[in-house]
């Protein structure tokens, strides 16, 4: 699998997700053998700002390359110098987010509205691309709603404009992350351009994983959801897609040494207050659907000390 001249291992990514995908979730999907890995997406307003935030939100790790970089943004200008600034860092490829459904993104013309707008991503594709020293691929919706679905214009638009791959997220702006995604947008999609497709939405485990590159005919797969708390469906998915065969859940105990791992990076990579915080909801995640999961997330909502979690998750374990 290769994107422009970038080889991938595999063809199952994870999906940016913007709270979510950062770099050490990253680096345990990466782990699990995901074949590439999405920062959540930066604002290329906020790094022409210099805002430190945005910029700190491009760094990848040595252990998750390659990665992409997501970008959003509706000035072709500021793309571009955005893009330059990209050219040194570690990020192998370069994404334009044109899905996100947000008010406070899409009310200034970024994000999903810009499929809206076919010949401003004309101009910003071009212009991301002219400045690009890597390969620059676009993230996609169906459409902004059921009465403007255009997901086949707007990726003809980003191929003639040099994007390498497009991925497809067969939901509306206007579901937003509701409802069932169409997959068969994504089949058109691949029907009509010979870049790479990546299709999107609802592969929570390996049988669908196989049925979405089945039906779609799509290059590669991308798992949002599906990975929150559970960074082994990468393995799963790979190792069903290669050999056929299911792999086992982690046990509950994989899951708890896990889970300690996870909050002592986040820790390391954020500090100590907003790892915990951040790592309250990766918990849910995790123990979603074991025995207590949900007076312990209760607990672990209200808790700010690790060795207090820790000891929680242990004394959880044993109930399990
Ligand atoms: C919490 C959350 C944050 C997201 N943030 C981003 C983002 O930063 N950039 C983006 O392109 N898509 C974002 N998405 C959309 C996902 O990348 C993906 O397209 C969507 O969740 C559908 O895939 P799924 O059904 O596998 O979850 C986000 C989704 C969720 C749930």
């Amino acid at each position: 699998m290769r994107i422009g001249n970038v080889e991938l291992k595999n063809r199952v990514f994870l999906a940016p997700m913007a709270g979510v995908t950062d770099m050490p979730f990253r680096v345990l999907c990466k782990e699990q053998g995901c074949g590439l890995v999405y920062t959540e997406m930066v604002s290329a307003k906020g790094m022409h700002y210099l805002d430190e935030k945005s910029a700190r939100l491009t760094l990848l790790d040595e252990k998750e390359k390659p990665g992409a970089v997501q970008i959003f943004g509706s000035e072709p200008e500021i793309m571009a110098e955005v893009t330059e600034k990209l050219n040194a860092s570690d990020a192998s490829i370069i994404d334009i987010n044109m899905g996100c459904p947000a008010p406070k993104i899409t009310k200034n013309g970024e994000g999903s509205a810009l499929m809206k707008r076919p010949e401003q991503v004309g101009k910003i594709v071009s212009a991301v691309v002219g400045a690009a020293n890597k390969p620059v691929t676009v993230k996609i919706r169906k459409g902004w709603d059921e009465c403007s679905v255009n997901a086949v214009e707007i990726a003809r638009i980003a191929e003639a404009c040099g994007a390498s791959a497009v991925t497809v997220h067969g939901r509306t702006r206007e579901q937003y992350y509701s409802g069932k995604a169409d997959w068969d947008i994504i089949r058109q999609v691949k029907r009509a351009v010979s870049i790479p497709v990546i299709g999107n939405g609802d592969v929570t485990g390996p049988a669908e994983a196989k049925r979405l590159l089945e039906e779609t005919g799509c290059d590669a797969i991308m798992v949002g959801r599906g990975a929150q708390g559970n960074p082994w469906i990468f393995k799963q998915i790979n190792r069903y897609l290669e050999e056929g065969v299911f792999t086992a859940q982690p046990t509950a105990g994989e899951k708890i040494d896990t889970i300690i791992r996870h909050m002592n990076m986040l820790i390391e990579h954020k500090g100590e207050r907003t790892g915990i915080l951040e790592m309250r909801s990766h918990i849910a995640w995790y123990i979603k659907g074991m025995r207590d999961a949900s007076v312990t997330k209760q607990k672990i909502f209200k808790m700010n000390d690790k060795d207090e979690i820790i000891s929680l998750l242990q004394d959880f374990l044993l109930h399990q």
